[in-house]
């Protein structure tokens, strides 16, 4: 779908690598090209018309973003990557917390959102407690979750959706249990985001992460909280900057004319056919399972019910970077490693090598498919 509108597509490669970062949609460039050219960049708060604009960019690129999370944008934080918004997240939240204080996290989530509360625990104390996928399925359902909350869990941090496996968990149970138990939830939607909308209102979350570049816009991260939440908690920062919510979590200037293309990837999302998305992606996952499946030699890691169109398999006697680049000689570009999915990796028994990634987007045709389908079997029958 909308393959015309990705202009980085043209050279005729089949991109498989979406979930490590999508090809940028040509609304985005074009966005961050008229900003820059436009003479009204100027740094922000300042008392003239050009810092107005600048101004005026950022809170309507809040807005934007909230429209676009069912979320108060004033709870909109934006930044350089989920991964520094997140360890700065963690670092507010392991202020307030003591030893014997709890965090769960899971085997599912991409390292960005493990590590950074493994951190806190370790600064004060705290314990973290996994939440682990069915070993088989790798499906992640609520109750694996709830069993391990208590009433001295202070936060859980789940995915929204696996970025090795495609996992859905089940996101709407997993926040009523933390919430049943006093606990506050930050989901990391980035491998999520460019295959379903999420609303945080009707999800009822305490924080949400995502990453534009993996939704057809550039780099940067957005961190999504509740703004009485964003006051509570202390970020680090310096102190002439201002301390108002949500601006004193946005350390140092803003990539303005980074901006300018999150606004535009978001309002492609706001418009987007999500059910013809689905429709599309649910085929294009069919047709790489049923591929890849068929394969001797071929083994495809989770068979979640509720996934992202995104597959991780290993081919006996073959080491994943082989793979990867057997399939590059094809002009097919896919992910080998634990695409930092490092508990899951270490879960299957797949470290330090891991697998081969290769996840699909609505730009992805079936025509992607058969040529990964093609060089995994004439490499497995090598
Ligand atoms: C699921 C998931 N979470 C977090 C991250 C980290 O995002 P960023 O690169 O914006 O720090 C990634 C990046 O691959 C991801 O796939």
């Amino acid at each position: 779908m909308h393959r015309e509108r990705f202009p980085g597509l043209r050279d005729g490669w089949a991109r498989l690598d979406g979930p490590a970062g999508t090809q940028v949609l040509d609304s985005v460039v074009q966005a961050m090209a008229d900003w820059m050219t436009s003479g009204r960049g100027a740094n922000s708060h300042g008392a003239f018309a050009a810092a107005a604009e600048t101004d005026a960019l950022v809170a309507d690129t809040r807005a934007v973003v909230g429209r676009l999370l069912g979320a108060d944008p004033a709870g909109v934080v934006l930044g350089p990557s989920m991964t520094t918004l997140n360890l700065s997240l963690a670092r507010a939240v392991g202020r307030t917390l003591r030893p014997g204080d709890e965090l769960v996290c899971t085997r599912l989530d991409h390292d960005a959102n493990v590590a950074p509360w493994l951190l806190e625990a370790e600064r004060s104390g705290a314990i973290v407690r996994f939440a682990e996928p069915d070993p088989e399925t790798l499906e992640l359902p609520a109750g694996n979750v709830a069993a391990l909350l208590s009433e001295r869990t202070r936060w859980v941090a789940v995915t929204a959706a696996s970025n090795a496996v495609g996992t859905v968990p089940d996101l709407p149970g997993i926040v009523d249990a933390a919430h049943a138990a006093g606990a506050r939830i930050s989901i990391d939607a980035v491998h999520h985001a460019p295959h379903r909308r999420l609303d945080v209102t009707a999800l009822d979350c305490d924080a949400l992460l995502c990453s534009p570049y993996k939704f057809f816009g550039p780099h940067a991260g957005i961190l999504w909280a509740r703004p009485a939440l964003l006051a509570e908690l202390q970020p680090d920062k310096v102190r002439p900057s201002s301390d108002a919510v949500p601006e004193r979590w946005e350390t140092g200037t803003p990539a303005f004319e980074t901006l300018a293309g999150v606004r535009a990837a978001a309002q492609y999302l706001l418009e987007l056919d999500w059910a013809a998305v689905r429709a599309h992606e649910d085929a294009l996952l069919a047709a790489m399972l049923d591929g890849l499946g068929a394969i001797d030699g071929v083994t495809l890691h989770g068979r979640a019910r509720d996934r992202t169109p995104t597959v991780f398999f290993s081919v006996r006697g073959h080491a994943p970077v082989d793979v990867a680049e057997a399939l590059a000689a094809r002009r097919v570009a896919v992910w080998d490693g634990n695409n930092y999915a490092l508990e899951l990796s270490t879960m299957l028994g797949l470290e330090p090598v891991g697998a081969v990634r290769a996840g699909t987007v609505h730009y992805n045709d079936a025509g992607d498919v058969e040529r990964l389908v093609e060089g995994v079997r004439a490499l497995a029958a090598a």
